[in-house]
């Protein structure tokens, strides 16, 4: 059963030699005299002939093949010319002299061709048939190369590869923690690791230096496109190091991977946004830059020229924003006006508007087609502001303050994809800094942006006690394409500064002791100022590898339900 070579590797180089190969029956026909098998392993496919003029028992047991069985054959590799779509194709195939079946299949209860893509619940139950397609495969194939390109590079830049516990304390962080009874312990309960962020910044108190780890991490949430309950980071961290000095490392280390796997060349240095201006601008803290479209806040503009129309839509609790379209190649049609209008009754928005700019848009103004708050006077502002010219659009929202950015960010990019105005095949990665330490729940009460280890910017640290909500953390995110890869932070290591923030907190003394006890104590001891960052790993894999669903490069995923459909868990405990 020794294996010559894999079958993706056969190529005219092979002509003339004995190879023997392993593996499954993609396709087969059966022709005549001869039958055609298409042998598929990890590494891809080769064409196998059994000729009954070459050898009558192998042609006659090649019959018995059905799709899927698990084979070995060897044979001589031959070259062949194949006319595909007119073009000619010089190929091998190898002439079987010797078959084996290690194993029959029943017949596959999944197209694993794909020439029917199979439902999602059929993918997740039979998973271990779907990973059988060859595009699939080679996702996994190269999430691992990805990963060893990883740890080679941590390797050469000095870091220490060490493994944090999984099984550990209830934490503070945004999402639900997966709970594990103790066996030894009645009514105590073990937390899966949402993160290793306070083993990390202990191992910097142990003096390690730079520490990186491929984690798993747990959440209790449920999933989405890029969500998923049980997912990988790549996790950093870094002692005597500002948050400008981690940033140029993290853009090194992403310039690098993306030109051994993409062959493309970032920008050297990443353009960096506050988080104020994302917002402004994009209406969102992920904007995807391939969008040239921003958002203008014309509220103030529209209110000092008292449109008496305008006035009776915009409250003052309200926001009015703008999108201009500069002459797109395609027009939009009746059903993406249709979804923005879905979109803005999902936030609620209280107007909505979508003109397209042509010559005859005065009359069209004149005879009161655009419903609201649009009149000529408002439109002839507009158009000397903007410069507005035939064959543009613009688009307005009205709405609440804290919801009409997001929206007017969410219809920046539908129409971003609506009239092919988003880049394709571009990288557009970019920095967010500058985000307030912390944010102000619907209570009243204060929570953190990051998470409670997170330093404020040593500048803002006098505003703690004045007035904590304008305090500016020294954290930052990295996003590329509109998907945010990772986040990280300069670290509080000053003990009088972490119970500060735990205070505005209003974390209880005993519970700081409790959850956080460890970490306070350790500050005693010589803490080093450090920082650190974690990406996503999975997110890494389906940015590069042009995947818009996280379950593609995780080989068992769950469902947006966190379950597994292949071993059924999470499952009732009998007995
Ligand atoms: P954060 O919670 O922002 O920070 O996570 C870092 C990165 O992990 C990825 N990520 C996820 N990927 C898939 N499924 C999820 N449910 C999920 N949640 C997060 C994102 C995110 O940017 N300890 C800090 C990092 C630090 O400060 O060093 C942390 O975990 O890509």
């Amino acid at each position: 059963m020794l294996r010559t070579c894999f079958c993706g590797e056969i190529n005219s180089s092979h002509v003339g030699n004995s190879v023997t190969i392993l593996g499954w029956i993609y396709d087969l026909r059966f022709l005549k005299n001869l039958t055609f098998l298409n042998i598929r392993d990890r590494t891809g496919t080769v064409q196998a002939v059994c000729s009954k003029e070459v050898s009558p028992s192998i042609f006659l047991q090649s019959l018995e093949l059905q799709q899927e069985f698990c084979i070995t054959a060897s044979g001589v590799v031959q070259g062949r010319i194949r006319k595909t779509k007119g073009y000619i194709k010089k190929d091998v195939e190898v002439i079987v002299v010797s078959l084996n079946i290690l194993n029959t299949s029943k017949a596959l209860p999944i197209d694993i061709s794909f020439r029917q893509i199979p439902s999602e619940k059929i993918q997740l139950k039979y998973r271990y048939l779907y990973l059988r397609n060859p595009d699939i495969t080679r996702i996994l194939v190269r999430r691992s190369e990805i990963t060893y390109f990883i740890h080679e590079f941590m390797n050469k830049n000095g870091f220490i590869n060490i493994e944090t516990p999984y099984l550990s304390n209830l934490t503070d962080g945004g999402a639900k923690d997966f709970l594990v009874p103790s066996r030894i312990k009645n009514n105590r309960y073990y937390a899966l690791s949402q993160s290793p962020q306070m083993f990390k910044q202990m191992l910097m108190i142990s003096g390690f230096e730079r520490y990186y780890q491929i984690a798993r991490c747990f959440r209790n949430e449920d999933s989405r496109s890029n969500r998923q309950p049980e997912f990988t980071q790549l996790d950093i961290e870094m002692s005597f190091i500002s948050s400008k000095q981690i940033r140029r490392f993290i853009e090194e280390f992403i310039c690098k991977l993306w030109k051994k796997f993409l062959g493309v060349d970032l920008p050297d240095r990443f353009p960096k946004v506050t988080f104020k201006d994302a917002v402004r601008k994009y209406g969102t803290d992920k904007p995807d830059l391939r969008n040239y479209l921003e958002l203008v806040d014309i509220t103030s503009l529209l209110q000092s020229f008292r449109f008496n129309r305008f006035m009776e839509y915009c409250s003052l609790e309200d926001n009015c924003i703008l999108i201009h379209v500069k002459s797109p190649l395609k027009k939009t049609n009746a059903d993406c006006l249709k979804e923005y209008q879905n979109i803005g009754s999902k936030f609620k928005i209280k107007h909505f508007l979508f003109v397209e700019v042509s010559s005859n848009i005065i009359d069209r103004l004149n005879r009161k087609i655009f419903h609201g708050f649009l009149d000529m006077d408002m439109f002839r502002l507009l158009s000397s502001t903007f410069h507005l010219k035939d064959g543009d659009m613009i688009c307005i929202g009205i709405g609440k303050k804290s919801l009409v950015n997001r929206f007017m960010g969410n219809i920046r990019l539908k129409i971003g994809e609506d009239l092919n105005i988003t880049k394709k095949n571009i990288w557009k990665p970019v920095w967010i800094v500058d985000f307030p330490m912390f944010k102000k729940e619907e209570s009243g009460s204060l929570k953190p942006t990051h998470h409670v280890f997170t330093s404020p910017k040593s500048c803002d640290l006098s505003k703690l006690r004045s007035d904590p909500t304008k305090v500016i953390s020294d954290s930052y995110d990295m996003v590329i394409n509109g998907q945010e890869l990772g986040s990280g932070s300069v670290r509080i290591y000053k003990r009088e500064i972490q119970k500060e923030i735990f205070k505005i907190l209003q974390i209880e003394e005993k519970d700081q002791i409790s959850k956080f006890g460890f970490l306070l104590d350790a500050m005693q001891y010589g803490a080093p100022p450090h920082a650190g960052f974690a990406f996503g790993l999975d997110r890494i894999m389906m940015i590069m590898l042009n995947q818009t669903n996280i379950k593609n490069v995780i080989a068992f995923p769950k469902t947006t339900s966190a379950s597994c459909l292949m071993t059924n868990a999470p499952s009732k405990i009998t007995g």
